[in-house]
């Protein structure tokens, strides 16, 4: 009899390809970890409508890492112990990603990052992937754009900096500047959590700056820049993709800032329309650069391991160097380090017809 159960039980396991998902689905940044989960869910769905992948149905196991980077190791060995898959997707932000790369790499898991921008994540070795830009590229093309289009020669930056993803941006921000000939007048800090930014508000406002950049996400760039406005700065607000779903959360002094995005859910673009009616259909909302890029990762993924012909992370990884397609969030091609090579999307915080806060798309930049 024992012999008969196990028998039933492997082949019910075989029936399954499973896919760990590690996601910030609750805590600071949880719209974009729920839109980012559902959006990987809805990819896996159309997959196993199909048939699923390598003939198996696909099984997603989603972990939350509240984004916290402690709780993210804890998922990782989750994954690789209990549910023992070789493919994760994730984590969101940069900081809980890069407290697992080392890990997985030395578990033999491919780790897939749809979000993660800091330039290290994919240092720790040739299992680690993603599908987003990284955040030298975002700076610079801020950097660029203030000097070039909105004529700024003064700076002034204020981030966090306990954040890689703050720090790292800060860097690339301020050394492009300099580097086009304008003058970074101010750079402030603070400590992630902190709420009361007045002190540091008072000495950028002293240095008089054209553009004020805010390498953080909604939550808190939406607090500092209410203050900003409320001590009477006049600075155009810069911003990287940490802004997405700002506009559901600032007030009105937001408008007129301008940040990088990985998409734009009013491109006039084929796969972006399906992807945000699919979406739209099923959840109701439209969705954010977050579920864009989870949906991208998804399918880069499971394509992946179509063309493979298995999950084994050593054969997977040689697949996925292989991408060159086009997806909703741009074409996608890795460099040797895995990190695609795409364009991003700049967008300008605006009022909308129905008085509410929206985005308007201002253009594309292409890497060199
Ligand atoms: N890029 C951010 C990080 O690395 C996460 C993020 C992605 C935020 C996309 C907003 C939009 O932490």
């Amino acid at each position: 009899l024992a012999a008969v159960i196990f028998f039933v039980t492997s082949r019910g396991g075989s029936d399954t390809l499973k896919i760990g998902t590690i996601m910030s689905v609750s805590g600071p940044v949880s719209h974009f970890g729920t839109q980012c989960r559902d959006a990987i869910q809805l990819a896996v769905d159309e997959f196993n409508a199909r048939g699923g992948v390598l003939g198996k149905q696909v099984q997603l196991i989603v972990e939350d890492d509240e984004k916290n980077p402690e709780k993210t190791m804890n998922a990782l060995v989750k994954l690789a112990t209990k549910d023992k898959v070789k493919v994760v997707i994730g984590a969101l932000t940069s900081d809980c990603t890069l407290a697992i790369t080392q890990e997985a790499q030395r578990r033999g898991i491919l780790l897939f990052t749809p979000t993660s921008t800091n330039d290290s994540v994919t240092d720790a070795g040739d299992l680690i992937f993603r599908s987003c830009f990284k955040d030298s590229f975002q700076g610079q093309v801020m950097a660029h754009f203030a000097v070039e289009n909105l004529n700024a020669t003064k700076a002034a930056v204020l981030y966090d900096m306990n954040n890689d993803y703050s720090t790292g941006l800060m860097k690339s921000f301020e050394e492009t500047f300099a580097s086009l000939g304008g003058t970074v007048v101010a750079s402030e800090s603070y400590a992630g959590g902190d709420k009361d930014f007045n002190a540091q508000l008072t000495k950028i406002k002293a240095a008089d700056p054209d553009v004020l950049f805010l390498p953080d996400y909604y939550n808190t760039v939406s607090l500092i820049i209410n203050q900003a406005r409320n001590q009477g700065l006049d600075a155009i607000m810069l911003g990287p993709d940490g802004w997405d779903e700002l506009v559901g959360q600032a007030g009105e002094e937001a408008i007129g800032g301008y940040f990088c995005n990985h998409y734009s859910p009013d491109a006039d673009d084929a796969d972006v329309k399906e992807f945000v009616r699919k979406y739209r259909d099923r959840y109701g909302v439209t969705p954010n650069a977050l579920a864009a890029l989870g949906y991208d990762a998804a399918y880069i993924v499971l394509e992946a391991i179509e063309r493979a012909g298995t999950d084994d992370p050593q054969v997977l990884k040689k697949a996925l160097m292989e991408t060159d397609k086009k997806y909703v969030t741009g074409r996608i091609t890795f460099d040797e380090k895995h990190n695609p090579v795409k364009s991003t999307t700049i967008l300008k915080v605006v009022k909308g017809a129905d008085g509410k806060l929206a985005t308007e798309y201002v253009g594309m930049v292409d890497p060199e």
